[in-house]
């Protein structure tokens, strides 16, 4: 499986990131622009732990409302604030709301990352509620949301991983489980994928 975490770097990230290693876990950080100002510290920390950055707009905004050119201005912005910081452009993107069209896919130009697990932490704020939701869902080759901008879903984590280990899983980023599941090839631009079954 892969976790993924949505909608930061934030204040709690340096906290995930602690928990993360003592678990020994990589996970996919899909950040938004305009966070990674300020956090700049804490994006090199995710890039030296081994996880993976990928794209999740500039503000959060609506990719269906923009144009063309609006598009392309959000990732460009974005990959320079990822690369200036950490070094790497990210060749996954996973857009606002998980909405997306045929010119949001043509635009962005990168893998189209959803998810197949959906935590709701950001509704439940609450540790055994986001644990209850996702195991009723966790699957071989599943994505799972989280968003590291919530404290309870920082919270959540330790005791996640645990759980799902001990039914067996393990956890990768989205590119090496992506890699594992077709014998190490690689996402290409304008690929869908929900989880490893829907990819
Ligand atoms: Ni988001």
């Amino acid at each position: 499986m892969a976790l993924t975490f949505d909608d930061g770097p934030g204040k709690f990230t340096d906290e995930l990131l602690t928990i993360l290693k003592q678990k020994n876990v990589q996970a996919t950080f899909y950040v938004l622009g305009k966070n990674v100002v300020g956090n700049e510290d804490t994006m090199q920390k995710i890039h030296a732990d081994g996880h993976e950055i990928g794209s999740h707009s500039w503000d959060h905004t609506s990719f269906l409302k923009l144009s063309a050119s609006g598009i392309r201005s959000q990732i460009e912005k974005t990959d320079l604030a990822i690369k200036n910081t950490t070094g790497v452009t990210p060749t996954s993107f996973r857009p606002p709301y998980g909405a997306f069209n045929a010119s949001v896919t043509k635009n962005a130009n990168k893998s189209i990352i959803m998810w197949s697990v959906d935590s709701f932490d950001w509704k439940n704020r609450n540790v055994e509620k986001n644990i209850s939701t996702t195991m009723k869902q966790v699957h071989d080759g599943a994505i799972i949301l989280y968003h590291d901008i919530h404290k309870p879903s920082v919270d959540t984590i330790a005791p996640l991983i645990d759980r799902i280990r001990a039914e067996g899983y393990e956890f990768l980023t989205v590119r090496d489980l992506y890699a594992k599941y077709y014998n190490g090839n690689s996402l290409l631009p304008e690929q869908v994928c929900y989880s490893m079954k829907r990819c």
